[in-house]
């Protein structure tokens, strides 16, 4: 049956930073992804309340605010058949020292020994979690 997605993935400021926005999006598109919509934007703290919301009051939250104000990040829809478990799959784990080589954070990311998991990039975690995401990063689309 057919289940095509939308989600939404950023290329946080530690990937844009570093010059990885361009093999993100490689990675992405070479997987078979669509691009529905890439835009370099900077967060603001209301839209960082909102996106991860799930996370506040953890210790690493006000990290985490911090590091992604830190810089801009490349907001990005993708498109395609089951993208969302697919694009999770492309990122890998949380943690970059752990995450499996082939995946961007395995091949890309490594711990710095800062507060937090600079892990290059987001990816929604759910359909109603993208349709949120989507609704903050995106509100026209
Ligand atoms: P989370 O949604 O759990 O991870 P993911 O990005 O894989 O969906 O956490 C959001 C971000 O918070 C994560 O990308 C990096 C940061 N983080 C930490 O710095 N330390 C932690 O222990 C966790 C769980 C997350
Ligand atoms: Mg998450």
């Amino acid at each position: 049956m057919t289940d095509v997605q939308r989600s939404l993935v950023l290329v946080k400021p530690d990937g844009v930073r570093r010059g990885l926005s361009g093999e993100v999006l490689r990675r992405i598109e070479t997987k078979g992804y669509t691009l529905a919509a890439v835009e370099l934007r900077t967060a603001t703290a209301e839209i960082l309340a909102d996106h991860y919301a799930e996370h506040e009051g953890k210790p690493f939250y006000g990290p985490l605010v911090e590091f992604m104000l830190s810089g801009p990040v490349l907001a990005v829809v993708i498109e395609g058949e089951r993208c969302i478990e697919g694009f999770r799959a492309l990122a890998g784990a949380t943690d970059p020292t752990v995450a499996l080589p082939g995946t961007i954070r395995g091949d890309l990311g490594r711990d710095w020994g800062l507060a937090v998991q600079q892990n290059i990039v987001h990816g929604s975690d759910s359909p109603e979690s993208a349709a949120r995401e989507i609704g903050i990063w995106f509100p026209n689309l």
